[in-house]
């Protein structure tokens, strides 16, 4: 049977760390707080240049990501068909990242496709590589999930619950048709937009001529908005509810799981679920400390410090889950 195996992983962190304490100095806020409700200790921004840029785009620590992962897989760049890029941010307002890729790996035309499903663009990712590569669609896909996430945040006292949850880096792996067991063996997929205002970026729009004013930039509506409560309960449900989801359809129990590496969304939500569902915890991977939310990169960058760590064997059961923006949230299960 042709399964989606993972042969590659590989991430990139800006140098820049960014600790709670330096975000007290700017922001009405506490080391106490951030690490009480969150975990997170300290997250990377990218530093910017003299032009008022960040030193590289988000396709660049995409590729960066990416060059990693292709010599961890031990495959050449041309072997390389499908290009799929996981952001909520891209670099432009088109075309999407994963053109970008294409021609800072020299792909030679592979095909490119973008996925906007927010911190769980990853798992999306993952399960349409999958289905290309079931289909017969491509036999090596490079799935990347990369945000910039400083540039956007309010950085006032008004988008403190936000601000201090997110973090820049990027992730991916290399996804190749194999004989065997190893590989994806099921994916779970989910949305609700009635909670799409719930986390969401509104600025710029379509159906406005010009696509902004300043009455939406005085009110901040250019920022990322969250409900945080609404959020975390629904994110605590959803996780839980898609690990059973996707076990079941792979024929397992959470006892079967060796290793969980959900989306890094809260130290807390990572918590209820591994409690909710009787986890260990050497079954969780959790890194949420030292790189915050980084959205659909917080997975492969998760991944490839797993599979550094030695935490990830052969034949390991792999669950990847997430939440998100849309709401969008799911699961994929993985013979590693
Ligand atoms: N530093 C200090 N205080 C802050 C703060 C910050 N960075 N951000 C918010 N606060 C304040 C609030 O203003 C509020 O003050 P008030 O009681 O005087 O009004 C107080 O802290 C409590 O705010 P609340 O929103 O009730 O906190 P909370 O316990 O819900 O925690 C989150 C806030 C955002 C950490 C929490 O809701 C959460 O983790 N939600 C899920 C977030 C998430 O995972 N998002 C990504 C999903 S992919």
């Amino acid at each position: 049977m042709i399964r989606a195996a993972i042969i590659g992983t590989g991430f990139f962190a800006p140098e820049n760390v960014v600790t709670n304490d330096d975000l007290a100095q700017i922001i009405d806020t506490s080391d106490k707080w951030i690490t009480e409700r969150s975990g997170i200790k300290e997250r990377r921004w990218l530093a910017m240049g003299e032009d008022g840029r960040t030193v590289l785009n988000g396709a660049e620590m995409g590729a960066k990501a990416a060059e990693r992962a292709i010599a961890n897989a031990g495959i050449e760049n041309s072997d390389i068909d499908q290009v799929i890029f996981a952001t909520l941010n891209p670099d432009v307002a088109f075309p999407g990242n994963g053109v970008f890729i294409e021609e800072l790996l020299g792909l030679n035309t592979a095909g490119a496709m973008d996925i906007r499903n927010q911190c769980t663009g990853f798992v999306y990712g993952l399960a349409a590589a999958d289905g290309f590569i079931r289909a017969g669609t491509a036999k090596t896909v490079l799935v990347i999930g990369g945000e910039i996430q400083s540039t956007a945040l309010d950085k006032s006292d008004r988008g403190r619950d936000m601000s201090v949850l997110f973090g820049d880096g990027a992730g991916a792996v290399v996804v190749q048709a194999k004989e065997g067991d190893q590989g994806v063996i099921a994916s779970v997929l989910h949305s609700q937009g009635r909670y799409a205002r719930d986390l969401w970026l509104e600025g710029p729009v379509a159906t406005m001529e010009g696509r902004i004013d300043s009455a939406m930039i005085d009110e901040g509506r250019h920022f990322p908005k969250m409900n945080g409560q609404i959020v975390f309960k629904h994110a605590t449900r959803r996780f839980c509810e898609s690990i059973n989801e996707v076990l079941e359809k792979g024929g397992f129990t959470p006892e079967d799981i060796d290793l969980m590496v959900p989306h890094q969304a809260n130290q807390r939500i990572t918590d209820a679920v591994g409690q909710r569902l009787g986890l260990k915890p050497e079954q969780v991977f959790s890194n949420i400390a030292k790189y915050g939310n980084t959205t659909a990169a917080t997975i492969p960058i998760a991944l490839a410090e797993a599979v550094e760590e030695g935490r990830l064997k052969k034949g390991d059961l792999l669950v990847t889950v997430a939440f998100g923006s849309g709401f969008t949230w799911g699961a994929n299960l993985v013979r590693w």
